[in-house]
C-alpha cells in the first residue's frame, strides 16, 4: 500500500492545500494529512480546530486520513508506514527552504522520499498567512478558503479582537 503524509501547518486550510491533496490522493493509496505541533509557532487556530476544518474540507475523500504529529516529521512519516512527503511548490522562492528540508529528511531517513506537486497557478501566491491578513483587515477570502472556513475565520478572529475592520 502506497502511503504519502502531506505535512503542514494548515492554520487554516486553503484551497491550495485542498488541491495538493486531491491530486496526492490521485498517486496513492493514502494520504495522511499531518498537522503539526510547532512550538515556535502560535497558531490562530488550535490543533482541534485545525483537524476538524481539514476533516470538513476533505470529507468528499475516502483515502484522507488526519492526524497530529509532533517531533520529527521523519519519525512520525516511519511510525507511519509511510513512504512519502508531500509537499506544495507555489514559486521559486519556497524552492531554497523545501529543498533544504527534502535533504535533512532524507538524511534522518534514507527511506523516506520527498515529492513535490506544483501548485495550480490559481493558487500560486496563496498563503494561510495571506488569507489570515486579508481576513484580519475585513476582506473577502472566500476565492481562497470555503465558505466554512472563512466563518471560523470570522469568529475566531472576532473572539481575538483581530478583527480590524466591521465585516
Ligand atoms: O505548513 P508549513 O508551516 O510550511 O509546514 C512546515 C512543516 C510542518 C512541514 C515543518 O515545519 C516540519 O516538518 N516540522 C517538523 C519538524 C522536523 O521534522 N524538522 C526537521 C525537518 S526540516
Amino acid at each position: 500500500m502506497k502511503i504519502a503524509v502531506y505535512p503542514g501547518s494548515f492554520d487554516p486550510i486553503t484551497y491550495g492545500h485542498l488541491d495538493i491533496i486531491e491530486r496526492a490522493t490521485l498517486i496513492f493509496d493514502k494520504v495522511i494529512v499531518a498537522v503539526c505541533v510547532n512550538p515556535n509557532k502560535k497558531p490562530l487556530f488550535s490543533m482541534e480546530e485545525r483537524m476538524k476544518m481539514i476533516a470538513q474540507e476533505c470529507a468528499h475523500l475516502p483515502n484522507v486520513e488526519i492526524k497530529c504529529f509532533r517531533g520529527l516529521l521523519s519519525d512520525f512519516v516511519q511510525r507511519e508506514n509511510a513512504q512519502v512527503i508531500i509537499r506544495g511548490l507555489r514559486a521559486i522562492s519556497d524552492f531554497e527552504n523545501e529543498f533544504q528540508m527534502a535533504l535533512v529528511n532524507r538524511k534522518l531517513n534514507p527511506n523516506v522520499e520527498t515529492l513535490f506537486l506544483m501548485a495550480h497557478p490559481r493558487y500560486s501566491y496563496l498563503s494561510s498567512s495571506v488569507v489570515k491578513e486579508i481576513a484580519s483587515l475585513g476582506g473577502k477570502v472566500t476565492d481562497f478558503v470555503s465558505e466554512q472556513v472563512a466563518l471560523q475565520l470570522r469568529e475566531k478572529l472576532w473572539d481575538s479582537s483581530q478583527l480590524a475592520v466591521t465585516f
